[in-house]
This record gives structure tokens, C-alpha cells and sequence, in this order.
């Protein structure tokens, strides 16, 4: 891990070996299913390579890399059940892993970790790809209720794991509300088959209304792969909308945008359907590295303004343009917004989307991106983006090109924060510039240091800036609960996981 302390693996993990890997290939119903690099005495599997392996090594953004010998696709919740229940014999530690699009190097190992991939789970189950899931609804005239910039690569096991926040958390609401129930394979002594509220398992199945006794799958939702492997979803899929529109505006300033927010939510109450920020840095950094050519006729003045794009989803397209048409009217006679574009059809729908969508893309290719993924009260945002700069440039980061730009975007209706510093390099001189810094700049507006990326390793050792002692060592007993070996995700969302009581 690029971090200045990286905590240390445990001793009593068992280091994989070929008597290992014999037994998981004995459980897997397809030879697809097992890669390593770990030779074959008797030349009954094929030996990869590590680039085959570097892939599910390496997080998303380069930033955090294990060096697993092993990754294992299994097809069905039995054999995950299998493999959770020998690793529990053996003590071998596991890394469940989705789409591998996670932000806060929680999918990754640290170590040898055995990869746990949901790659290989397919129909209807934890290891289908977002958007897929939506292609096949749409046509059915549903949708999924989140959506996110990853939508291509990450699994639904993956969003629920992390409880993805995304695009849409505004109308639809978050993954605590929406799924209904969870398949997930425990990481003991049975590899034991928690199901709850899933169609065709044990118990009820799939409904809106269940309360008999502690909400279980509620736990599962953000756990990370701390509890166990979460192998199948049932979830409430939304009515897909008929009529869409998409308008990003321009605003002077970020008093503005929250101008805008308030009315925006007055006058378009239900169709509303998204509302997203981003700044000059951010506009600019897209349209350098995707080509496209800025939606704006006019520039703005001071060379700097504030972007805002709305989405409203409804069932009756006039209806809805009134709307839309009687907001965007208002806020340009009383002159709060200076620019807007409208979309006109699917094609600027995507295009206009895409400004928002592709941030993420843009700084990655433009450096090595330190993200952070801040909740706070909206008023309470861009100062801290400001306060950022201002630090970077007192320590002369930006002028000796160490930091090249710091970017302001995110999820203004749900009050979410992203900050993007984008450095020309990992280096630990940034990142101690940046933190603890901005874990207490949060912390001072009340705010959380994750609104939807999560912990992982990146912050487990941050968790007391937004919780308190109490609340971590609650967490902690329903670790060892789940888990009571603690082979799942070792050193990663929470602190001071070497120093809990290990069952021997
Ligand atoms: P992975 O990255 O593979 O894993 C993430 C975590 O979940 C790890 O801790 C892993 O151990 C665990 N895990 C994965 N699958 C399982 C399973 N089946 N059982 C148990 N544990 C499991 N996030 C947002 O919240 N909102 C956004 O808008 C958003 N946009 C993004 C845009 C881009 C371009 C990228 C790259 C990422 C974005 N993310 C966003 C972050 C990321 O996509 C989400 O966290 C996503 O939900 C991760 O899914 P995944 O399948 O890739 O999981
Ligand atoms: C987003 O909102 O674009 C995502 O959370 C991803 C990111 O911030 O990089
Ligand atoms: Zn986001």
C-alpha cells in the first residue's frame, strides 16, 4: 500500500502452497476457475504467470498492490462455502473481490492474501457486472436503482459490499433501502449459507416487508468482505422512467450552486432525479483529455465558474419540460445561473452526462489521483476544497509541480464531497501534507471521511475522525462474530484489528 505505515502481515496465516491449491482445484466445477502461480507437482493444473494475476493485484487507481499466488473464480455458492471453510481450517487469509473498481484499496491484498473473485458467479447473482443488470431490466421497462461511473466493471456483490452510493442516491435512495435480501457465505467452520430475504432460499424470500428480527443482510450492506462473501442479491428494481432531461448549467460561484440546489428541489420536487456538481479544474481537466468541446457559448467571467447538472426522470415528458423549462426561466431572470445547455436527444443526454461521468477517467490520466470522499453539509464544501489549495501552495507543492491540480466535484443532493488531488507521483511528502489534515478539516465541519467509497485500507486507521470508541469496538465484536479467525480482509476496515482476540 502507498501509505506511510502499512501494517504488517500476520504471522500465523498459512502461506499458500500446492497441497492448497490441489484441494481448491479438487472443489472447483471448472479448471477456468483456478489461477496461480504456484507450480503443479504432477502437472494437474497449468501454472500462470503473475501478469495473469497482476490484474486482480492491482487496484483501479495503481495505488495499492498485493502479491497473490492464487485467485479462485468459483461458479457456484458452494463451492465459495467450500473454500470458506478450509481457508477457515487453515488459517489462510482472503480477499473477496468484485469488479475491482474499489477506490479505497479494500479489493486488493496487501500480502498473499487468496483473491476471492466473483468473476467467475454469474446468472442473476452476485458476480454480474452493473450495467449488464441494467441492460436486461430495461427492455422489461424496470431499472437498477443505483448507477454509477463504474457501472461497466463492477459487480452488484461489489456495490453491495461497499454500499455504493453513486449517481441516483438522490431519488432512489441507498443500498440500505433498496435490497431486499442477501445470500452471503460465512467464513467458518462450515462455510456456513447465511440467507435472508432471497427468492427460492431458506426462509422468506424477496420481500418488500420482513420483520422477523434483527435485519441481518443490513449488516452485509458496507461490510467490505469483512463478514463473509456475499454470493447472491435480491434487490427492488424502480419503474424505468419514460421521459428524461439533462441541463448543466453555469453558476458564478458555489454560494450559487447552492442557490440553485434549493430551487432546483422547490420547483421540481419528484422528477428530480440527480443533481451533481463540479468546478473550473474539474470542466477543464475532462474536456483536455476526453476532446469533448465545452457545452458553454460563453467563457466564464474571471475565467472561473461552477458547473451544475440536473437530471429530472418522469412518466410525462410535457409535464416535465414545463418544469424543468419554468426552473431554468427563473434562475437566469434573476440571474443566478449564467450559462446553461439543455439536452436535446439520448445522444446529448450521454454527452452532457459524460462531462460529470468521465472526472474520475480524466485524473487518472492526468497523475496519480489521492481521492478523498467527504460528507458534510453542503455549505460547508468548497471552502475546504479552497482550504486545500491554499495549504498546497504554503508548502510550495504546487509550485515545485508536486501536486499539478486539486479538483472540487460530487454528489451535491446528497451532500458528498470529492476531492481529487491529482500528484505527479505517489510520495509520501504529499500524503503527509494531505493527512491527517483533511481527516481533521472534515472532522471540524461535523462531516464523515467516507460518504460511499468506503474504508478499505486506505482509512482504517482514520475510522475515530467520524466514530467514536464505542461505535469501533461494537464493530469489532461483530467482526469476530462473522468471522472469528479474522481471515477475511485482514488489517483493513478497522484499526487495530492485530490487537483483537483471535479464536486459536
Ligand atoms: P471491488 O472493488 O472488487 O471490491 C470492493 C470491496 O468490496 C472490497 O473490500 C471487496 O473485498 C469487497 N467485495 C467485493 N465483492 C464482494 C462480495 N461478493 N462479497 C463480499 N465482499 C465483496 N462508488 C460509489 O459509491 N459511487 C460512485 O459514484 C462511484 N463511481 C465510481 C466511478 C469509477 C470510474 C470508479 C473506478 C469507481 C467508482 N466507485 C463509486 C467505486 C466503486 O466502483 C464501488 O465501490 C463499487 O461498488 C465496487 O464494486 P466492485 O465490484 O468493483 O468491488
Ligand atoms: C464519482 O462520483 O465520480 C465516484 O465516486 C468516483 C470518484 O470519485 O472517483
Ligand atoms: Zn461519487
Amino acid at each position: 500500500a502507498r501509505s506511510a505505515e502499512r501494517p504488517a502481515r500476520r504471522p500465523d496465516f498459512k502461506k499458500l502452497d500446492a497441497d492448497d491449491v490441489a484441494y481448491f482445484k479438487s472443489v472447483l466445477s471448472s479448471p477456468s476457475s483456478l489461477v496461480t502461480t504456484i507450480p503443479s507437482p504432477d502437472g494437474s493444473w497449468q501454472t500462470a504467470s503473475e501478469d495473469d494475476l497482476v490484474g486482480y493485484n492491482v487496484d483501479w487507481m495503481d495505488k495499492y498492490k498485493g502479491n497473490s499466488p492464487v485467485l479462485l473464480k468459483p461458479k457456484t455458492t458452494d463451492e465459495v462455502s467450500k473454500i470458506l471453510a478450509y481457508c477457515y481450517k487453515k488459517r489462510i487469509a482472503v480477499v473477496p473481490q468484485g469488479g475491482n473498481t474499489g477506490l479505497v484499496g479494500g479489493g486488493v491484498p496487501l500480502y498473499d492474501e487468496l483473491i476471492l473473485s466473483t468473476e467467475g458467479i454469474l446468472t442473476a447473482d452476485a458476480g454480474c457486472i452493473l450495467e449488464n443488470l441494467s441492460t436486461f431490466l430495461h427492455p422489461k421497462g424496470y431499472m437498477m436503482p443505483l448507477d454509477l461511473g463504474a457501472k461497466g466493471s463492477c459487480h452488484i456483490g461489489g456495490n453491495v459490499a461497499t454500499n455504493a452510493g453513486g449517481l441516483r442516491l438522490l431519488r432512489y435512495g441507498s443500498l440500505h433501502g433498496t435490497v431486499l435480501g442477501i445470500e452471503a457465505v460465512l467464513p467458518d467452520e462450515k462455510g456456513t449459507v447465511l440467507s435472508v430475504n432471497i427468492p427460492g432460499g431458506d426462509g422468506a424470500g424477496a420481500l418488500r416487508k420482513d420483520n422477523t428480527g434483527y435485519d441481518l443482510k443490513q449488516l452485509f450492506i458496507g461490510s467490505e468482505g469483512t463478514l463473509g462473501v456475499i454470493t447472491g442479491v435480491s434487490i427492488l428494481t424502480p419503474r424505468l422512467p419514460s421521459a428524461i432531461n439533462v441541463a448543466v448549467l453555469s453558476v458564478p460561484d458555489f454560494k450559487s450552486v447552492q442557490t440553485v440546489f434549493k430551487e432546483t428541489r422547490a420547483q421540481l420536487g419528484e422528477i428530480l432525479s440527480a443533481f451533481e456538481f463540479f468546478d473550473q479544474e474539474g470542466l477543464e481537466m475532462v474536456l483536455h483529455h476526453t476532446g469533448a468541446k465545452s457545452p458553454f457559448e460563453t467563457e466564464p467571467e474571471n475565467g472561473r465558474a461552477f458547473y451544475v447538472l440536473i437530471e429530472t426522470s418522469g412518466s410525462n415528458k410535457d409535464h416535465d419540460d414545463e418544469k424543468l423549462g419554468g426552473l431554468l426561466e427563473s434562475l437566469l431572470e434573476n440571474e443566478t445561473i449564467t450559462d446553461g445547455t439543455l439536452a436535446q436527444d439520448e445522444t446529448q443526454v450521454q454527452s452532457l452526462w459524460s462531462l460529470r461521468e468521465s472526472l474520475p477517467e480524466a485524473a487518472g490520466k492526468m497523475g496519480r489521483v489521492y481521492k478523498y470522499d467527504l460528507s458534510m453539509p453542503v455549505k460547508d464544501m468548497y471552502s475546504l476544497v479552497e482550504e486545500a489549495r491554499e495549504r498546497f501552495k504554503e508548502k510550495g507543492l504546487d509550485k515545485d509541480g508536486s501536486i499539478k491540480t486539486t479538483v472540487g466535484y460530487g454528489h451535491i443532493g446528497d451532500g458528498n464531497l470529492h476531492i481529487n488531488i491529482v500528484a505527479k507521483d505517489w510520495d509520501e511528502k504529499v500524503e503527509k501534507v494531505i493527512e491527517p489534515w483533511i481527516y481533521e478539516a472534515t472532522s471540524k465541519r461535523n462531516g464523515s471521511i467516507s460518504a460511499e467509497h468506503g474504508v478499505g485500507i486506505m482509512k482504517s486507521r482514520a475510522l475515530h475522525y467520524s466514530k467514536t470508541e464505542a461505535a469501533i469496538g461494537v464493530m469489532q465484536q461483530i467482526r469476530r462474530l462473522f468471522d472469528p479467525r479474522g481471515i477475511l480482509m485482514p488489517s483493513k476496515y478497522l484499526p487495530m484489528e492485530s490487537d483483537a482476540p483471535f479464536e486459536q
